[in-house]
This record gives C-alpha cells, structure tokens and sequence, in this order.
C-alpha cells in the first residue's frame, strides 16, 4: 500500500494529486493512499473519519475539478478482480470498484460478450460508472446493470441494490444521492444478455448495417468518433464534458426554435427535451476561448481543457464565462457534470461558477 504524507504542516510539501486527475492541476492533499485490499479501504476510511478528516474516495480522477489543495485523505480505489458466469438468458459479470473501464469492454469483446461495446474508451474506473450512470452513443450503464455492491463505511456492512433501486436517470444515480456520503461502492454486477442487439442510433453508428454489424466494429467505430474530438487527457488535461446537457419544457423548446431553427434537441421520455451544451457553447463563439491556462477546446466546446499551465482558478473562471454567455443568449442555465472538490470536501459546482 504506497501511502504519501505529509512532511510539514504546509501545503506545499504536501503530495500532488497532478497524476490522479485527469485535468492534471497543480494541486495537492494532504496525504494519498492507493488501496487494494477491501479491508485497507475500510480501515484507512474509518480512521479518517474518526479524526474528523476530510475524505475522498477516488476511482480514475476523470470526473473531477480540485479547486483548491485538499486538506484530507484521498483514498484511491485499486481493487481489482472480474469474475464471470452464465445463466440461460444472459452473462453475469461481479467486476471490483477498482477495474479500469474500457479495460472491461475490451475484455467482454475478448470473451465474446457483446453489450457493452458503446461505452468504449470512457476514462475512470468500474466502481465509478454507476455513481453518474455514465452514458455514450446511446446506451447507459444502467442498461448493462443488474446490482451495485455499497460498503458502508459507519457499519462495515455491505449493501446490494438492484438496478431499479440504483434509481439511475440521466448522469444521475442514487450514489449522488442518499448513498453519497458514508459509502463506498466496491463492486458492480453487469448483465449482458445472450440475445445481443446493436445500438446504432448514434452518428456515424446509423451508417453500419444492423444485420450484419458485429460488436466488434461498433467499439471500433464509437473509439473512432471519441478519438476525432475528445481530447485525450493524457496530452490535454480535461474531465470530459464539463456540463451536462440541459433539460428543458416543449415551451421553452418552442420560443428557443423561433430564433434557433436548427437548434439540436432529444425527446426524453418524460416529454421534456435535451439540449446540446456543446451546441449552445458553440454558437456562443466561444470555442478556443482561454483564460489563463484553460480554454473551451476547439473541436468539442463542452470539454474545457488545461493548455498544460492551467491553475483551478483559469478553470472556475472560463466555467463562469461560458455559463454566463449561454445564459445571456439562450436563457438556459448550464450545471457542471463535472464533481468541484474543494479543501474540505465536495462544493456546489453551480454555486462555484456562477
Ligand atoms: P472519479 O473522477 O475518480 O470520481 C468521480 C466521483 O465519484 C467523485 O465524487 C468520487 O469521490 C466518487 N467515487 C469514485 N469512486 C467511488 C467509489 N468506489 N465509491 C464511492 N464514490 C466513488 N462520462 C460519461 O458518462 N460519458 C462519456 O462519454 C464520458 N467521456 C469522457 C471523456 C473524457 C476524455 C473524460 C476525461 C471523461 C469522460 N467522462 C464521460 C466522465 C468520466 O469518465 C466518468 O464520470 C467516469 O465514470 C468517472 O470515473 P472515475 O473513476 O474517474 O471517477
Ligand atoms: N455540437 C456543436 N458544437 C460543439 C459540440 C457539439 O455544434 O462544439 C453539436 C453536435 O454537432 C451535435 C450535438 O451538439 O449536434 C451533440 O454533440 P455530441 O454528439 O458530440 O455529444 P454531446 O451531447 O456534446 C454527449 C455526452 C458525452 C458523450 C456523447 C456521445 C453529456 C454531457 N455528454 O456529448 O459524454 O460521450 O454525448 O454520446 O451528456 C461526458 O459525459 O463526459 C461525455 C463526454
């Protein structure tokens, strides 16, 4: 277990958290602990909490903005293990928090297991997916989900909830919820049934054959289109998209036509309807936009991106501009997807940037 710790009382002899987070700022925590043993994750938490010290349990780092130097525990999940089985219908994978994501697709491609080849090259860890339900070309992890394993940190007892008690909706789930503080999520359960059927209603998906395409040439396809305009972060420190997109009424959808004809827009089934960000960002102008070290990045403009010198403040700032431009023009209010983590613990994003 490589522990870091402090050496001094002041920030700055601190260990940096630069390589585990993807917007890769120049920030740091009072002291880091990789675990991969469920009993360390446990026994390191519950000791923090018992010292009353801010703690962060941390998968991949790829959904998070550190606005200052954290002055607690970062506990970074590396527990590891996939264990596979079948039934009649379907393939059942128990996956540890730990897991690399796109590792598990490849893996489920490598076995022949077909179903989860849309959510390729997604950053972060398996632990994490639920916690946002994370989503790409048309399908969601709550659709490959059949229970989540929650280690309570107070009690010791692990939790199993079914998919239907994830309470999961669009980067929403019940761990940004009730089990947000106190838990920690140590395994998933996937389902993938044997019946396997493509999603092709996604951009360039909609040109492959449905009934010749393989699981295969979708993963390579949907790496394909993410490669052609997300930013890497391993060259270009980013967490992906750094709002999420709006949800608005038929009347707002409506009046927003009038001067918008070709505004992009997605029914939803409870009759509201998603906008695009990177769209209403766009038309604001704003792509290649910089403050400081951070700018909108100029082939996908809901990704902001850290130009290599970017402080968390450039980052909050060009948040803050670009909110308030969309706001001025569409009268849509963007809220980060992105988690804000400052010196004590998790922050309101919206708060932060508006
Ligand atoms: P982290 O950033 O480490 O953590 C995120 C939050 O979860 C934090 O609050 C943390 O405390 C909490 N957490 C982490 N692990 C646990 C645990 N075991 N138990 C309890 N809480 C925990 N997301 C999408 O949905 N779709 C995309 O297409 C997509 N594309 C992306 C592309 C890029 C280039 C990048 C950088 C990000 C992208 N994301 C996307 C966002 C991100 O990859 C996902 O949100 C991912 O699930 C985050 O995983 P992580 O392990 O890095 O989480
Ligand atoms: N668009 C622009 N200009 C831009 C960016 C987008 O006009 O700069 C337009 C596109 O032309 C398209 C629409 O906006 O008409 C949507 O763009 P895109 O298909 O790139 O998807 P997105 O809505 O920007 C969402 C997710 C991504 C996910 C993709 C693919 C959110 C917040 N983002 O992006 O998830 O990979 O769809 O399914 O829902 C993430 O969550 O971090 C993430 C990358």
């Amino acid at each position: 277990m490589p522990t870091s710790t402090p050496t001094a009382m002041s920030s700055s002899s601190w260990p940096s958290l630069q390589p585990f987070h993807t917007f890769g700022l120049p920030v740091r925590a009072r002291k880091i602990s990789q675990v991969t043993q469920l009993s360390e994750l446990l026994a390191l938490s519950r000791a923090s909490l018992q010292a009353n010290e801010p703690l962060l349990i941390l998968g991949g780092g790829s959904n998070m903005l550190f606005t200052e130097d954290f002055a607690g525990h970062v506990i970074v999940n590396r527990l590891r293990g996939i264990r596979c089985s079948e039934s009649e219908q379907a393939w059942h994978l128990h996956v540890a928090a730990g897991e690399n994501w796109h590792q598990l697709v490849e893996y489920t491609l490598a076995h022949d297991l077909p179903g989860m080849e849309n959510l390729a090259l997604i950053p972060g860890c398996c632990g994490s997916a639920p916690i946002q339900n994370i989503g790409a070309y048309g399908v969601e992890f709550e659709k490959v989900c059949e229970y989540v394993d929650v280690l309570a940190l107070t009690s010791g007892e692990t939790v199993r909830l079914s998919r239907e008690e994830c309470q999961f909706g669009y980067r929403d789930s019940i761990f940004k919820h009730r089990y947000q503080r106190g838990y920690v999520i140590t395994a998933v359960g996937l389902r993938l049934p044997k019946a396997w059927q493509p999603v092709l209603s996604y951009g360039d998906l909609a040109k492959l054959d449905p009934r010749s395409v393989t699981a295969q040439q979708i993963f390579t396809t949907v790496c394909q289109m993410r490669q052609s305009k997300l930013p890497d972060p391993a060259q270009q420190g980013n967490a992906g998209s750094f709002f999420k997109n709006p949800l608005v009424s038929g009347e707002t959808l409506a009046d927003l036509r009038q001067t918008y004809p070709s505004i992009p827009c997605y029914p939803q089934p409870n009759g509201q309807y998603k906008l695009a960000a990177g769209w209403l960002i766009d038309q604001c102008g704003l792509k290649g936009h910089r403050i400081g070290g951070a700018a909108v990045h100029d082939k996908q403009a809901l990704v902001l991106v850290n130009q290599g010198n970017a402080t968390a403040r450039d980052v909050v700032q060009l948040a803050h501009t670009v909110r308030q431009q969309v706001l001025a023009r569409f009268a849509v209010a963007l809220e980060p997807e992105v988690r804000f983590m400052g010196a004590d613990g998790e922050i309101n994003a919206v708060q932060a940037i508006a």
